[in-house]
């Protein structure tokens, strides 16, 4: 069994994406600017937007971080959009979900200038994606690929099964898998909430992905030998092992299912890492305008 190792593959990104800026900047161009729009107090929001302001100033990018109380109306988000949509100075920008009920996240998403959307949400990137055009990936998607990449793992012709339809996760690593490319040309399963018996699909999977967001719902007995398994669970829970008071849960009973593969992603430490890495590497393209000129 190897363990893919996230956190050193999203290192090594994150320093090659930085030697690049320095090259950009030490030949008279400007570093890429990334800004982040978070909504609110929630405990997750805080610490992945710090870690993405954190992570774009290790790289030499630009960022600016714009706040708003849960009180922000969505005219007031969406004049911000607009704003940033309009600002010559700003490569790409992400609005940090989930947003406050009274807010429209599809209404929102669709605002944002599609060629600054670093995260592959708004309806025209993720059109793109599905009909193999250049686009801006979701970053836990494209983190997925790049490990699956790095670690050489064959994906043509594999049963690759798909735990999970969210707009993020489920159904753009689907698409990723089934494109003509690699990695990719899997023959995909997506399976669900309404699916039933998982364990007779899952057991068929040469390459698993769970991106359920229910903690350790992949068994040992729901594994076949030597499969592949992606574990993108990030269930926060109480702990009084850690110094933060909680702790990162996976989707797969780690301790089960780990014997029986032939590559393994933990939590924390494998997918986890990779989506930041991402996000730098978008905006690193739309600094370029590298996608869409
Ligand atoms: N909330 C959870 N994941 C993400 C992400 O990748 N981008 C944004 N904007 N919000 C998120």
């Amino acid at each position: 069994m190897q363990l893919i190792d996230g956190k050193a593959v999203a290192a090594r990104m994150r320093s090659e994406i930085a030697e690049e800026v320095a090259a950009m900047v030490a030949a008279g161009g400007r570093a890429p600017h990334l800004a982040a729009v978070l909504v609110g107090h929630d405990g997750g929001s805080e610490t992945y937007v710090a870690g993405k302001v954190k992570a774009c100033g290790e790289a030499g990018f630009r960022s600016t971080l714009i706040r708003y109380e849960d009180s922000v109306t969505e005219e007031e988000l969406l004049a911000c959009v607009d704003r940033l949509n309009g600002d010559d100075d700003v490569d790409g920008f992400i609005v940090q979900l989930p947003l406050p009920k009274h807010i429209s996240e599809m209404k929102i998403l669709e605002a944002v200038d599609f060629r600054k959307d670093v995260d592959g949400f708004h309806p025209v990137n993720v059109g793109r994606l599905l009909l193999g055009m250049p686009c801006f990936l979701p970053a836990t998607p494209a983190g997925i690929a790049e490990l699956l990449g790095r670690y050489e793992i064959e994906t043509a012709g594999r049963h690759c099964v798909v735990l999970g339809r969210s707009n993020i996760v489920g159904k753009p690593v689907s698409v990723l898998m089934l494109r003509k490319a690699w990695p990719g040309d899997c023959t995909v399963t997506v399976c669900h909430s309404r699916t039933p018996d998982i364990r007779k699909i899952t057991l068929q999977a040469d390459i698993i992905i769970a991106a359920l967001g229910a903690p350790r719902f992949l068994r040992g007995d729901m594994v076949k030998e030597g499969a592949v398994v992606i574990d993108v669970g990030t269930t926060r829970v109480p702990s009084t092992e850690t110094r933060s008071g909680f702790k990162l849960v996976g989707d797969v009973m780690f301790d089960e299912v780990a014997p029986k593969c032939s590559h393994i992603t933990p939590v924390p430490g494998g997918v986890g890492p990779m989506t930041i890495a991402s996000l730098l590497k978008n905006t690193l393209l739309a600094g370029k305008k590298e996608i869409y000129g």
